[in-house]
Order: C-alpha cells, then sequence, then structure tokens
C-alpha cells in the first residue's frame, strides 16, 4: 500500500511538471512567432548561467567556467535577439552588461581583465558591441561616449599592436609579453581587426578603414593562415619562433565565421566588388565543406561522429559563427539561398536537441540526430539561440550606416591615450605577482587548448 501510494504520488508529480514546463522546442521555421517563442526558452536557458542578476554577482560576466570573452559573444546574441524579436525584456540587462564591462576607458579592457586579456577577447566583445551600433541599440546615457567610440577605441588600440617584428606583421594572440601564447599569432585576434575595420569602415563611410582592413586579409593570406580556393581553409595560428610557418592547421567555425563575416562587409562597402564576392564565395565554400553534415551545422575538428572532445571554448563557436553566417546572407544577397537553407536545416537539428536538462528544453551539442546529447551549458544554449535568430534577419532592415538609421556617436581618435596603452609603452608598474596570476591563468587555458585538439593527432 505504502509503495504504492508513492508510485501513484511520483506519477502525480510527473504529471504535473508535464503540464507545467515545456518539452522540447517546438520550432515553425517559417513564423516569426514561433522563433521567438523558441528562442526566448533558450534564452532564457543561457540567463541560468548569468552572474549579473545573482546576489553578489559580476554585472556583465557569466558564472565560472565561462570565460569573459564568452559573455561578449553571448551579449552579442541576446542583441540581435532583441532586435529581430522586438523584446526588450533584456534590454536594461544588456545594456548594463555593456557598460559594466567596457571599463574605465570605454575600450573594453576592464580592470578585472586587463592582465589576461587577449586580443582576441577584446576583439569578440568589440564585434557585439559594434553590432549595438548597427543595431540602433539603445544608446549610452551619462555623458559617457557612444558604442560607436567604444568600438573605435578597440581598433585603435588593436592596430597600435599591429606587429611587424615577426612574420611580416599581424596581431599577436596575447596583448602583454608575460602572458603564455604571446608568442602565437592566432587567426581570431587579427580576423577581429579586419572584420572591425570593415564594419567601420562600413558604417561611417571613412575608407582608412577598409584600407586598414585589406591590408590585414593580405596578411592572413600571406601567411597562408586563409587559404583562397573554391573551398576556401582558415585555418588557427602559428607561433613567431619560425616565422608563422609551422602552421596549426586546425578549422574552428569561428574563425572561418568572423573571416567570412569580414568579407561580406568588405563586398558591401565597396558597393559589390567582385574581388570580394569572389572571397566570399570561396569561404563560404569551405564553411560548408568542413562543418556541416547534410546541412546541419557541427564542430568537425572535436565532434567526429559520436566522439565528441570540444571544450568550453569551442562549445560556444557555432554561435558566433551563425551570426556570421546571417549577417553575410544579407550583405552578399547572392549567399543568401543558400545560407538560409544551411541555418534552416541546422536550426532545425538544433531544435531537436533541445529536450534536456530538468526543465525540459535545454538544448545539446550535436545538432545530428535531432536528439539531446546530455551535454549542456552557455556554449550550447547560446549556438542554439543565434542559428534559430537568424532565420529572421531577412524580416528587419540590414545593418545601419550612419547616414542611414544609425544613431551612435563615434570617436575616430579614441583609446589612443589611456593607462592600457601606456602599459604597452611599459610606463606602469605591473607587480610580480600580477605577472604571476595572469601568466597562471593564461598557461591553464593554453593547456585547455590543446588539450582539447591533442586527440587529433592520434
Ligand atoms: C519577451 O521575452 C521574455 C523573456 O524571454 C518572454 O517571457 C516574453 O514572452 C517575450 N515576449 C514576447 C512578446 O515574445
Ligand atoms: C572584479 O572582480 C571582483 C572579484 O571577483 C569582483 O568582486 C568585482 O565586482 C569585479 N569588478 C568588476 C568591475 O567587474
Ligand atoms: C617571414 O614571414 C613573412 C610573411 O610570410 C615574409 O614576408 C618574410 O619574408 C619572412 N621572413 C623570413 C626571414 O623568412
Ligand atoms: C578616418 O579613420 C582614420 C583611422 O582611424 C582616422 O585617422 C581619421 O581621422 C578618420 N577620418 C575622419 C574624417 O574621421
Ligand atoms: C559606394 O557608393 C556610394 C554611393 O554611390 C559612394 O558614395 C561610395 O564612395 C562608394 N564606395 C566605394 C568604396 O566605392
Ligand atoms: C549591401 O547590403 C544591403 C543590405 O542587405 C543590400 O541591399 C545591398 O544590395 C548590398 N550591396 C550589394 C552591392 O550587394
Ligand atoms: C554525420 O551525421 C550522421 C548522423 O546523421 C553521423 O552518423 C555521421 O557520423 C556524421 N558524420 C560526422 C563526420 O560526424
Ligand atoms: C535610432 O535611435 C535614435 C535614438 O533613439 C532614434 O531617434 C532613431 O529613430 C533610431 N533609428 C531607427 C532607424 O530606428
Ligand atoms: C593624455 O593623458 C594625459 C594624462 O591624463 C594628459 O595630460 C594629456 O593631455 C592627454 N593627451 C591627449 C592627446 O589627450
Amino acid at each position: 500500500m505504502e509503495t504504492r501510494m508513492i508510485t501513484l504520488k511520483q506519477i502525480v508529480l510527473t504529471l504535473l511538471l508535464c503540464i507545467t514546463q515545456v518539452i522540447g522546442i517546438q520550432l515553425d521555421t517559417s513564423s516569426k512567432d514561433s522563433i521567438c517563442d523558441a528562442t526566448s526558452l533558450i534564452q532564457d536557458g543561457m540567463l541560468d548561467y548569468y552572474d549579473g542578476t545573482r546576489n553578489g554577482g559580476i554585472v556583465g560576466m557569466f558564472q565560472s567556467p565561462y570565460y569573459w570573452w564568452q559573455a561578449g559573444e553571448a551579449f552579442g546574441g541576446m542583441i540581435d535577439n532583441w532586435y529581430f524579436c522586438n523584446n526588450n525584456t533584456y534590454e536594461n540587462l544588456i545594456y548594463d552588461a555593456l557598460i559594466a564591462q567596457t571599463g574605465d576607458h570605454y575600450d573594453y579592457m576592464p580592470g578585472n581583465q586587463t592582465m589576461v586579456e587577449g586580443n582576441d577577447d577584446q576583439g569578440v566583445w568589440a564585434l557585439t558591441v559594434m553590432g549595438a551600433v548597427e543595431r540602433n541599440f539603445t544608446n549610452p546615457t551619462g555623458g559617457r561616449p557612444g558604442w560607436l567610440a567604444m568600438v573605435q577605441a578597440v581598433f585603435n588600440q588593436m592596430y597600435s599592436r599591429w606587429d611587424t617584428g615577426a612574420c611580416g606583421g599581424g596581431l599577436r594572440w596575447q596583448i602583454f609579453t608575460w602572458n603564455s601564447g604571446y608568442n602565437y599569432k592566432n587567426t581570431i585576434s587579427n580576423a577581429c581587426l579586419f572584420q572591425i575595420a570593415a564594419r567601420l569602415g562600413r558604417y561611417t563611410g571613412n575608407t582608412t578603414y577598409l584600407d586598414i582592413a585589406e591590408k590585414v586579409f593580405n596578411w592572413l593570406v600571406e601567411v597562408e593562415y586563409v587559404v583562397l580556393k573554391d573551398q576556401g581553409n582558415v585555418f588557427d595560428g602559428a607561433e613567431t619562433d619560425d616565422n608563422c610557418s609551422n602552421i596549426i592547421r586546425f578549422e574552428w567555425s569561428y574563425n572561418h565565421g568572423v573571416v567570412l563575416g569580414g568579407l561580406a562587409y568588405m563586398y558591401n562597402a565597396t558597393n559589390g566588388s567582385s574581388t570580394w564576392e569572389t572571397r566570399v564565395q570561396q569561404i563560404l565554400g569551405g564553411a560548408q565543406e568542413y562543418f556541416f553534415n547534410d546541412s546541419i551545422m557541427y564542430e568537425s575538428t572535436c565532434q567526429r561522429g559520436s566522439t565528441i572532445t570540444c571544450n568550453n571554448d569551442q562549445r560556444s563557436f557555432k554561435s558566433i559563427f551563425s551570426r556570421m553566417l546571417g549577417l553575410t546572407s544579407v550583405l552578399v544577397p547572392s549567399t543568401s539561398s543558400s545560407i538560409d537553407n544551411l541555418l534552416r536545416a541546422s536550426a532545425e537539428g538544433a531544435a531537436g536537441s533541445c529536450t534536456g536538462g530538468y526543465d525540459g528544453h535545454t538544448c545539446g551539442l550535436s545538432w545530428l540526430t535531432s536528439s539531446n546529447d546530455g551535454i549542456y551549458g552557455l556554449g550550447e544554449q547560446m549556438s542554439a539561440l543565434e542559428v534559430m535568430q537568424n532565420l529572421l534577419i531577412h524580416d528587419k532592415p540590414p545593418p545601419f550606416k550612419t547616414d542611414n538609421g544609425g544613431s551612435s556617436s563615434g570617436d575616430a581618435s579614441a583609446g589612443l591615450n589611456t593607462t592600457t596603452t601606456n602599459v604597452l609603452r611599459n610606463e606602469l608598474d605591473i607587480t610580480t605577482s600580477d605577472r604571476a596570476g595572469a601568466a597562471v591563468v593564461t598557461a591553464v587555458i593554453l593547456l585547455v587548448l590543446i588539450g582539447g585538439s591533442i586527440w587529433m593527432l592520434f
């Protein structure tokens, strides 16, 4: 009797759970309401990891183990969701986060990150803030500079780090000499600079930015991190010790994505140059070949069949990759039909994976089998968010420009006179413990990075 009672109680509880909770994500890819309902659930799942609304939490940060750069990636997706779905529920949360993490000098070098920050971290945040510029997101108040000025500050600082001392140019991964990884010139740092310059050029109409973007891209091709052919390659980077000749040939979707997005902005900013269009097609061809299995997106370097070795960072790459595919489909209209098909198939696969967790709609890593693989976290949520919401990208105006819908105020010389830039001139006293702490943190990051990739060698 007792046993039966418990069983009955369990059944009732389970039924109640089913009634009160949404099990799985219903996604009709042709309906805006359906996409916005789905992404609203997914975004709420993402915010389960948000630190800024917890008691004593840090505004603009996600909880450990999520790094600062992933917060930058996450808010880029949330700005788009605000825009695509006309939903201002999280407008203040996003605004506060962007302001909290911009730092005292409005350059995305906040005090807590400065000593460990890499060019790629600052760059990913700048791509997100450029999204705020181009979506006409609520302008900063209280005498603060505009989002545009903040992106220009990042651009000016990153470009001031352009280094011709090795490999004929390029940015190093790390900003500071004492961080491990300083001798690595990686694609993502340079791809971010390339894309930031291309977007600033398109938005402001100042062709100096376009010239610099072209210079950065030419360097990526010269060192053969980017290989232009029908199925173009985008490799990860190389050490400066041997002049960047020993290339780490892993291909990650975020590298492809950020390069592709930069190319798309260049094509659009040059009024449809056929040179840039050809490059768009080549890198898109590579992206289609390497990161899609039967039109469904996957992170091929760490996901092979059911063998998954993706680390914390790599599990989020499909997020920024999806955003870049969406932007490309808008800025280069000839790519629209093929990209839209890839996004639709991937969004359906992603929805099929969102049946996990105690809430019944937590998303998984693999989208290939329309089932949940039990791998969950911030990266899985934001990737599902972005792949789904980019189906709406053609329903809204394209990224604004200064003379066409944008309202962000800029400052071409922002960011050039701060403590941070002075650090680069070795004018700041760095204590030994700062140095040691920073070295430990980057060593751990490097280990994780290598650990995630090492299985490939066998
Ligand atoms: C806006 O987003 C919130 C939070 O996800 C959600 O609860 C609400 O239903 C959304 N509003 C509309 C109109 O979709
Ligand atoms: C910096 O980090 C400390 C320790 O985690 C935290 O208490 C503080 O709020 C952070 N400050 C900012 C501005 O993020
Ligand atoms: C180093 O690499 C750059 C870029 O590929 C090249 O232009 C330069 O000639 C190389 N220098 C040496 C010494 O090999
Ligand atoms: C264009 O951008 C360059 C590079 O930042 C800057 O030096 C120049 O002042 C800008 N020109 C105008 C008219 O804003
Ligand atoms: C693109 O076209 C616009 C309008 O005709 C013109 O003002 C601008 O200079 C052109 N830009 C480039 C890079 O050719
Ligand atoms: C640039 O992007 C806009 C917005 O999607 C598009 O209408 C325009 O045709 C693009 N320019 C070219 C040359 O394709
Ligand atoms: C492609 O997806 C199928 C399942 O749809 C899977 O069996 C196959 O292993 C996948 N290929 C790779 C390279 O992951
Ligand atoms: C952009 O925002 C400004 C300030 O809120 C507003 O005046 C303007 O109408 C907005 N532009 C568009 C295209 O919505
Ligand atoms: C740079 O900052 C220093 C110290 O705050 C100030 O004295 C100097 O005038 C500034 N220079 C420019 C060009 O703003």
